[in-house]
């Protein structure tokens, strides 16, 4: 017979901490833990996020360098959810520099885009501890076929990120999902002819020995892929709706258009929150870059447009994102429709605002196209990966809405977009949520309706 079974390797399987990094315990304790999911479950996204654990902030260290070298140090602090051996982040940017988990070096490995981390000891259940990853390199984005090109993106003058839907793990180790936002502070230093922005507030501006240090705070929860850096030249407008400052920078490239931009902004947010409700967050604003990936993202509080002036449709859309979708956030990422369709309907009600076309008008513009058009397949409550950002994801999306405003009528209607976003404030929630809602709010059984034009096949019969 052999030697009696003794506990379960608590590193699964992994060879353990290397020697020196052990603490010098006399005799092997039988140590508790088991190692993190390496995935969230998400339909689509199956290695985005990762288990065990719950980030509560990122504290983000970045220093950036005229050629496009970046150094950071980020400390991640977040809550063990179970004894944790093990755990990972996501991350596909450059080499890293170390790991260190409790101030402690841990072991890592890096597995495509997961990055395994063992710290030197198991981390209990319910410790909020602390880890910090550094690197040295130049991040690059993510090309893709459907989804284009995403992540941190090189600028003219500097670079900017826009992340949707897994790019934050291009240049910040993070737990990718939705279902894990957390609050974001970030010291930028960057050549002193250049300037930093990120989300949120504004904080100190420290100018030394050639280069300067901008702070920026997020304290409300933020979604990884809402998370962004613009760094380069700007032409920078601040103003305020009500107490929140408003604060756009734009590319000198578009500085003619610096002002119409900046004002749509005041003017977008001033409608947008008498119609939705109170503003979600602290801070406001707008980013306009030159690279030309021609689309925006609601990045958290400030969008971002790549490459383009937007019009008053993307400035309005984008801003509609603040309560849907960064403050009200799905859970998984098939429920997009969340997102585009409700952004979608904002622009409706913008053109329905002056006249004199009204969001049925334009629904009735859409209904007349063939059944096989792209704006009705696929169906936009499950559209698939590559079909995210489908024309079905904002059309029929957005028709979704249109058709239970006519069965609910207006009252009801603006009722139902209201509480939505103001009565779960930065949670996380699915389609099923949303249908049950609408029916309690109307006190109709609007739920065959949405279904209809959410899931089945084809154009939805009237
Ligand atoms: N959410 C963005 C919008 O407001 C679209 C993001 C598209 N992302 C991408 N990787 N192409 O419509
Ligand atoms: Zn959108």
């Amino acid at each position: 017979n052999g030697p009696p079974p003794g506990p379960p390797d608590p590193n699964g399987g992994a060879p353990s901490p290397e020697p020196g990094t052990a603490p010098s315990t006399p005799a092997p304790q039988p140590v508790e833990g088991r190692p993190g999911a390496a995935g969230r479950g998400d339909s689509y996204l199956r290695q985005a996020g990762n288990g065990g654990y719950d980030v509560r902030h990122y504290d983000i260290d970045l220093r950036y360098r005229s050629g496009g070298r970046v150094t950071l140090t980020s400390v991640i602090t977040a809550t063990a959810l179970h004894p944790l051996s093990r755990f990972n982040l996501d991350f596909r940017g450059p080499s890293l520099r170390g790991v260190a988990v409790q101030g402690r070096t841990a072991r890592y490995r890096r597995s495509g885009q997961e990055l395994v981390i063992t710290p030197a000891t198991p981390v209990r259940s319910g410790t909020t501890f602390t880890v910090e990853v550094r690197y040295d390199g130049k991040p690059r984005p993510v090309h893709n076929k459907s989804l284009g090109t995403y992540g941190w993106v090189a600028s003219r003058d500097g670079a900017i990120v826009l992340a949707e839907p897994d790019g934050a793990p291009t240049w910040l180790p993070v737990n990718d999902h939705p279902t894990d936002k957390a609050t974001y502070a970030y010291r930028i230093t960057v050549p002193s002819k250049l300037r930093a922005f990120a989300n949120g507030v504004p904080g100190r501006v420290v100018r030394r020995g050639g280069e300067t240090t901008y702070e920026w705070a997020e304290r409300s929860p933020m979604a990884s892929y809402l998370a962004t850096v613009a760094i380069g030249r700007f032409e920078v407008r601040k103003g305020k709706v009500g107490k929140v400052p408003v604060i756009t920078a734009v590319d000198p490239k578009f500085r003619k258009s610096a002002r119409k931009v900046h004002d749509l902004t005041v003017k977008a947010l001033r409608w947008e929150t008498k119609l939705f409700g109170r503003y979600p967050f602290a801070s406001s604003g707008g980013i306009v870059d030159d690279p030309a990936l021609d689309y925006a993202l609601e990045t958290q509080g400030r969008p971002t447009y790549a490459g383009f002036v937007p019009d008053e449709d993307f400035v309005v859309h984008e801003l509609a994102h603040q309560w849907f979708g960064n403050s009200v956030t799905l859970s998984d990422w098939s429920d997009i429709w969340l997102n585009e369709g409700f952004a979608t309907y904002a622009e409706w009600l913008w053109a329905e605002r002056t006249g004199p076309d009204t969001a049925k008008k334009i629904f009735d513009r859409y209904y007349r196209q063939p059944a096989d058009s792209p704006i009705f397949s696929p169906p936009p409550g499950r559209p698939g990966h590559r079909d995210l950002f489908g024309f079905s994801v904002y059309v029929r999306g957005a028709m979704a809405l249109q058709a239970l405003r006519q069965k609910v009528g207006d009252a009801r209607f603006f009722r139902i977009l209201r509480t939505w976003a103001s009565g779960r404030p930065h949670r996380n929630v699915t389609t099923r949520d949303f249908i049950a809602h609408a029916e309690r709010v109307s006190g109709k059984k609007v739920g065959p309706l949405l279904n209809a034009w959410l899931y089945d096949k084809g154009k939805p019969r009237l």
